[in-house]
């Protein structure tokens, strides 16, 4: 199995070499052959190549199973102009590859509850949500603008959405959904975007195709609230591409630390990019304090979205847990009482599980 490996910038190079620690573990424990090749992508790139996604990476990541990344951007290049910016190469790269939708499971760890930002009552058992983000459209993709006009500077961003961009993520989201609680929020913003009429619109008729899976709506400004009122009351969400975004980081919290959540990318076929959720932490960068984690259990949806491998991903995400129940913690999640450790001490400590 060919696996592209795009630390790009920050945190990044730390944070996936854990992760392939673990991988070679897994490697080394069922007999298999992950072959590894990296790539330049973001601040680094633009620095090396002159543009934030050389050729060269796309020819690496259209040659492999599956894309391993960790994060990009850094304020070195926040004042580049929006081509020359590190993450237009993340956009390029998710763009290319047609990876439409985006898995960003929210976890709680049960050792972990002391972490989230909700007080146990509203936690209650944890927390298992599973959020599905359009990933290559809408505002991020529509057409923009910078016009002069008489009374100044004009900036556009547009939100597009056709309807074939719609449907094939609906139908995967309710694909999802059928597998866990048989639950399905739309969250979208309705009562004033045009764009997200037309998600309601699909959704509803496609919905009539999965009858056995429950179907609601939310305004996202609702939503947000409600994520921190009783996120239990989600299963699985879908939503655009923005919202998604939005609305991922603030989940994030509820599971203790931004540095937990991996996610996976997927288009029509296997091949998929896996990253963790978090940035490029530019001001930890290098200390060896950044958690791993996300990265780690964005490898275990590699092996169970890309390469078919249920029990291997479920070996990654048992070790995780059995770290974080014997008391090991990046400063992330840190609390008293508990065994603070860095980045590579955290890899460590994972594959040893393995
Ligand atoms: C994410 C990130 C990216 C996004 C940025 C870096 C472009 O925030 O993956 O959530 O907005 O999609
Ligand atoms: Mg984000």
């Amino acid at each position: 199995m060919k696996i592209a490996v795009l630390p790009g910038d920050g945190i990044g190079r730390e944070i996936i070499n854990e992760a392939i620690k673990v991988l070679d573990k897994v490697a080394l424990k069922y007999k298999l052959k992950f072959e590894f090749n990296e790539g330049l992508i973001g601040g680094c790139a633009v620095d090396e190549k002159g543009r934030p996604f050389p050729k060269e990476t796309l020819e690496i990541c259209k040659n492999s199973d599956a894309v391993l990344l960790g994060a990009v951007g850094g304020p070195k290049w926040d004042k580049n102009p929006s081509n020359m910016r590190p993450e237009k190469g993340l956009l390029e790269l998710r763009k290319s590859l047609g990876v439409f939708s985006n898995l960003r499971p929210a976890i709680l760890f049960s050792d972990l509850k002391e972490a989230s930002n909700l007080k146990e009552e509203v936690i209650k058992d944890g927390l298992d949500i599973m959020i599905v983000r359009e990933l290559i459209s809408g505002a991020y993709f529509g057409e923009k603008k910078r016009i002069d006009t008489k009374d100044g500077e004009k900036a556009l961003d547009t939100i597009e959405y056709s309807s074939y961009e719609i449907e094939r993520i609906t139908k995967r989201a309710f694909e999802i959904a059928r597998k866990r609680n048989k639950k399905l929020t739309l969250i979208d913003k309705a009562n004033v975007l045009e764009t997200s009429k037309l998600w309601r619109k699909i959704v509803s008729k496609i919905s009539l195709d999965y009858k056995d899976v429950k179907l609601d709506y939310m305004y996202v400004d609702n939503a947000a609230m409600q994520l921190i009122k009783d996120p239990n009351q989600f299963d699985v969400i879908l939503t655009e591409n923005m919202f998604g975004d939005i609305l991922s980081d603030e989940a994030s919290m509820l599971t203790g630390s931004l540095g937990m959540l991996p996610s996976a990318s997927l288009g029509k076929d296997n091949a998929g990019i896996y990253e963790p959720i978090h940035g490029s932490a530019p001001d930890i960068a290098g200390e060896d304090k950044a958690n791993p984690i996300g990265t780690i259990m964005s490898v275990a949806m590699m092996l169970k979205y890309s390469f078919g491998m249920e029990k291997e991903a479920r070996d990654i995400e048992k070790a995780v847990e059995t770290v974080l129940n014997k008391g090991y913690r990046t400063s992330d999640i840190y609390k008293e009482g508990k065994k603070l450790v860095g980045t590579e001490k955290m890899g460590t400590l994972i594959s040893e599980e393995i």
